[in-house]
């Protein structure tokens, strides 16, 4: 059985990853913080799907929960989702400088080192991959979130180039707004964002495995997301900006 690692999988898209692996034949190693809630969704895949699962609880924030992952990665999975993450509810200088921090842990820093750990296993047997979790944030200008999003892309681009030929892939993946924990922990106002542009986590995570298999570098799942990006590329960057600075402002 292929063993697949997904960080965040108590939750949102982290979970609805989790259940589509678990359905697919994949034993899981399921990370999060909340041990509780770990062993509770791992006791639900056994039970529904028969397959192996292991608990790691660990904050990626920290040290040794990076450490924890990494050991767990380099110790062989066949599919690495580094999904973790959490938003910022204020601006640049209203965020305390230790969620920032934390931030740049849990989004940039895990992502560079479990991948790190995880690849070179991945390559010896020459199959397998990774699965980035960035979003559509990545190209506008949103705060910290945004730029530790756009270096999870531009990371996932690069090292895919590095690996090229070896029939391992990696895939950054640019989710929309999803219903999820994301917004209620991060105390953000979800009713200014308007219906139709909300996401169902187990539909775009059914988007991510199709973009993944077909070898899709970014990943930008649903047509309003797709043009929503495209038009970023488009007009200049400082409109892009004030436009995303006013949406920022419905959030404060
Ligand atoms: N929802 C959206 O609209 C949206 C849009 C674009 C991108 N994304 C991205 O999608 C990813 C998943 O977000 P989501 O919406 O599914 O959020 P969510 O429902 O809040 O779930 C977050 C998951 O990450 C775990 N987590 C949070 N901080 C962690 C830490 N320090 N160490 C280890 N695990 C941690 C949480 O479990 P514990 O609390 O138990 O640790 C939970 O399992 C994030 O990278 C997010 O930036 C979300």
């Amino acid at each position: 059985m292929p063993t697949a690692l997904v960080t965040g999988a108590t939750a949102g898209i982290g979970a609805a990853f989790a259940r589509r692996l678990a359905s697919d034949g994949f034993d899981l190693v399921l990370l999060a913080r909340d041990t509780a809630r770990l062993e509770q969704a791992a006791e639900e895949y056994r039970a529904a799907h028969g397959v192996a699962v292991e608990v790691l609880s660990a904050d990626l924030a920290t040290e040794d929960g990076i450490a924890a992952a990494e050991r767990r990665a380099a110790a062989g999975v066949d599919l690495l989702v580094n999904n973790a993450g959490f938003g910022q509810h204020d601006t640049f200088l209203k965020t305390p400088l230790a969620a920032e921090l934390d931030m740049l842990k849990v989004h940039c820093e895990a992502v560079l080192r479990l991948t790190h750990a995880a690849l070179p296993g991945m390559i010896d047997r020459g199959r397998g991959g990774v699965i980035n979790v960035a979003s559509v944030a990545a190209f506008f200008s949103r705060g910290t979130y945004g730029a530790t999003k756009i270096w999870v892309v531009n990371f996932s681009e690069s090292v895919e180039q590095d690996i090229a030929g070896n029939g391992v892939h990696v895939m950054a993946l640019c989710p929309g707004w999803v219903h999820t924990e994301f917004h209620e922990r991060s105390h953000m106002d979800k009713s200014a964002v308007p219906d139709f542009m909300w996401l169902d986590a187990d539909t775009l995570v059914a988007a991510a495995v199709r973009d993944f298999r077909r070898g899709v570098g970014v990943s930008v799942p649903d047509i309003k997301y797709k043009a929503l990006v495209g038009l970023s590329k488009a007009i200049p960057r400082g409109l892009s900006s004030r436009i995303s600075a006013r949406s920022g402002r419905r959030y404060e």
